[in-house]
């Protein structure tokens, strides 16, 4: 089964949307697998947005990123990582659908709700970065006869 990094930013926690947000995933029928709120620092925000380093937005970013908690989390299910960009919609709100989280609850690029994996191998790279092996659990849940 596939696994995938989804983060609620600052601007997400700020504002209530953590259960709001983890209720998508979990109504979906995916399994979340890790999750912790945490206070990011600026090497692993740098680190994480590693590949954005030459981009003008660089700075803000990372300032965004660190500036408040954000809630970290591991999901799991089939195509998961395709399927949650789907939902989190495009990267700028204006642009993301209705239904989508950005859609729904963002209005600017620079606040945007929601991070999560744009691949197999980002997917891999940042679970690794942001959880250890004993913050992930594995386990059953009935329901998935009913998905799969
Ligand atoms: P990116 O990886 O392109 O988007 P996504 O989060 O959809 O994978 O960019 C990372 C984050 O950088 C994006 O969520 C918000 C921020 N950003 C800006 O602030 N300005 C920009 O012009 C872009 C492209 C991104
Ligand atoms: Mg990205």
């Amino acid at each position: 089964m596939e696994k995938t990094f989804i983060m609620v930013k600052p601007d997400g926690v700020q504002r209530g949307l953590i259960g709001e947000i983890v209720a998508r995933f979990e109504k979906k029928g995916f399994k979340m697998v890790g999750g912790k709120l945490i206070s990011v620092p600026r090497s692993l925000a740098e680190e994480h947005y590693a590949e954005h380093k030459e981009r003008p937005f660089f700075g803000e970013l990372v300032d965004f990123i660190t500036s408040s908690p954000v809630f970290a989390m591991v999901w799991e299910g089939e195509d998961i990582i395709k399927t949650a960009r789907h939902m989190m919609g495009t990267t700028k709100p204006a642009e993301a659908a209705p239904g989508t989280i950005r859609g729904d609850f963002g209005v600017t690029v620079g606040k945007n709700i929601i991070h999560g994996s744009d691949s197999a191998t980002s997917a891999e790279r940042e679970i690794s970065l942001w959880f250890n092996e004993d913050e992930q659990s594995s386990y059953t849940k009935k329901v998935d006869e009913w998905i799969y």
